[in-house]
């Protein structure tokens, strides 16, 4: 009886296993292919199998395919993407192009000569300025004045904890005159000891702490 059980048991593992394999064509034994294929068009959904999914719909599908039937008859693999057009360039959510202008020193001078794109707004300068107190404001500190927290030369409960040498004040002379088109490449880039935030500062939010540094300066 105890064999007949355990064949029984190791038998049912196998066939288990076995109906998980999947190869080439086979996608394998799906549970809840609902959570795999959606119904929706996808671009890169190809399922190309008319009688695929099938079993799980009730819906009359009109040209007589099944739920999961997915493929565009017109474009390359019968992908739903479509390869956009040579020399196209993705905007971004304002319509703005990249920023292109390189990690130079030509690139610098030619940003003095960008316009903000954003006015100077009560909401933009209020983001501007939580946007600057998040990245700039410990080394640069609340006023611009080079008295960040982790800024060298900062006192902290009476000791000198700083760890960031050569932060400058906006206010000096060397940087009263930068434009806000400069600001927002320095901000991108980085700039000598400074590192850059391009990767973590969306372009709307470096023109918005652009404005506030401005303002810092008055
Ligand atoms: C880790 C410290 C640190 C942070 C954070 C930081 N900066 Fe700086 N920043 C510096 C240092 C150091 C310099 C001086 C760079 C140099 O060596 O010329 C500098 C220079 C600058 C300058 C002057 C550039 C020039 O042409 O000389 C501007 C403008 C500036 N930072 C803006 C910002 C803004 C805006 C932020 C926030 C998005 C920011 N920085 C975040 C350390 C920092």
């Amino acid at each position: 009886m105890r064999l007949v059980k355990s064949l029984l048991i190791g038998f049912a593992g196998i066939s288990l296993l076995a109906s998980c394999s999947a190869g080439g064509d086979d996608q394998g034994t799906e549970y809840a292919p609902n959570m795999y294929h959606s119904v929706a068009y996808e671009p890169y959904k190809q399922i190309t199998d008319k009688e695929a999914g099938r079993w799980v719909t009730s819906i009359e599908y009109p040209d007589n395919h099944a739920e999961y039937y997915n493929s565009n008859n017109f474009n390359p693999f019968r992908m739903n993407m479509r390869t956009p057009p040579a020399n196209t360039v993705k905007r971004n959510a304002q319509g703005w192009l990249p920023y292109r202008l390189p990690n130079d020193s030509t690139g610098l001078r030619l940003a003095d000569r960008l316009k903000n794109p954003l006015d100077s707004t009560v909401q933009v300068l209020s983001d501007g300025k939580a946007l600057y107190e998040m990245y700039c404001d410990h080394c640069h500190g609340a006023k611009g004045e080079g008295d960040g927290k982790v800024a060298s030369g900062v006192k902290v409960d009476g000791k000198d904890k700083s760890a960031y040498a050569g932060v400058p004040n906006y206010k000096s002379d060397a940087l009263k005159g930068i434009t806000e088109g400069h600001i927002f490449h320095v901000i991108t880039y980085g700039k000598n000891l400074m590192w850059p935030h391009g990767s973590q500062i969306a372009p709307e939010d470096r023109w918005k702490i652009a404005k506030y540094v401005k303002t810092l300066q008055k």
